[in-house]
């Protein structure tokens, strides 16, 4: 056992310190930049004895790698006296790249489907898609059970308040309310795939349904960011209630996942509600429909020259399957079922 951790140490020794220099802790004690590598103090000259340096170099191995990066770079430019820009092609525009370091990965160059380049980096072609805007708006699920009933009551509780701070703004109210949608798919994605390590079992494909909820609702907030910018104060907001809001699902999740499920369907009725009133503004003209922001048509592959109102009619849509998802897993717990033994709805949009 003792020797099979020293090999791993030693392989973990070779990778921290191979894409650097020689001598890479240096660089961490004095954070410099390329070509500096004479001016570097020993460990000695400051006093510390060399294994400590080490030492340093291996608790924060991400930093060795870049300092000693960095190092390389420089050498590598005296080397061959290239000088390279910051994307590793030679200032000279000669088109060659220099290798000299494993930072900044080059990523495959993207296309559209009329062969113009992609232009985001945070989603590619294959997550965008066509929303489905033939789903039933109108879905309720009634509440019966206790539980069914506190989570109804919670949630239409919480909208008295957010009523009376976003009042008709509903530009703001969708951006701030994203800042909290994407919260849930994340908590109960993240506990789902710690019980799958933790059991040694399969999810049923729920830590990915989940998880691409969050990053829907994520995008949605992306949206709404080009067409509504955050004040001081509510960015504030947003940081004490991502907090809390987290925190209580998380612990909800643990205790009863049905309970959280179910909380989050009726919060997506919710948004279904605010969403349309968003839509009615805009067509009554109190909200001016603006042209749908770039990432928005590129993320719903909606015609270039759709407007906002069609942005929050394919976000509506969105908001109706995650209401639909997250009722069906209150559904499977109700049953006394765990969510892996139910297929999850993926790539349900
Ligand atoms: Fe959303
Ligand atoms: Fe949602």
């Amino acid at each position: 056992m003792a020797i099979r951790s020293l090999l791993q140490l030693k392989h973990l020794g070779a990778r921290v310190f191979s894409t650097a220099a020689k001598e890479p802790a240096k660089g961490l004690l004095m954070g410099t930049g390329r070509g500096r590598a004479t001016s570097f103090l020993r460990a000695g000259d400051l006093g510390v004895p060399a294994a400590w340096t080490n030492m340093v170099c291996l608790r924060f191995p991400a930093l060795g790698i870049r300092n000693g990066s960095t190092l390389a770079l420089g050498e590598e430019e005296q080397k061959t006296g290239v000088q390279t820009g910051s994307t590793g092609f030679p200032a000279d525009g000669s088109g060659n790249k220099a290798i000299f370091s494993y930072w900044n990965i080059t990523p495959a160059r993207v296309t559209k489907d009329d062969g113009t380049s992609w232009k985001w980096s945070c989603f590619r072609p294959i997550d965008s898609y066509n929303a489905n805007l033939s789903i039933d708006l109108k879905k309720h699920h009634q509440p019966r059970s206790f539980v069914d009933k506190l989570a109804y009551r919670t949630i239409k509780a919480l909208r008295y308040p957010t009523d009376l701070f976003f009042q008709k703004r509903y530009g703001c109210r969708a951006m701030m309310l994203e800042t909290v949608a994407a919260i849930p798919g994340v908590a109960a994605g993240i506990l789902l795939h710690l019980r799958s390590l933790r059991r040694f079992e399969h999810s049923g494909g729920w830590i990915k349904a989940l998880l691409e909820e969050a990053e829907n609702e994520r995008m949605h907030l992306m949206t709404f960011m080009e067409v509504s910018q955050p004040k001081w104060y509510e960015r504030a907001l947003v940081f004490s209630v991502q907090g809390i809001f987290f925190n209580a699902y998380l612990l909800t999740y643990l205790i009863s996942p049905k309970l959280a499920h179910r909380a989050v369907g009726y919060l997506e009725e919710e948004a279904i509600h605010s969403y349309t009133e968003f839509l009615n503004e805009l067509d009554k003209g109190t909200i001016e429909n603006v042209p749908a922001p770039a990432i928005a048509i590129d993320y719903w592959r909606l015609p270039p020259n759709s407007t906002l109102r069609d942005v929050v009619v394919a976000v509506r849509a969105d908001e109706a399957h995650h209401r639909d998802v997250n009722h069906f897993a209150s559904d499977i717990h109700n049953q006394g079922y765990e969510l892996r033994e139910t297929a999850a709805p993926l790539g349900y949009h």
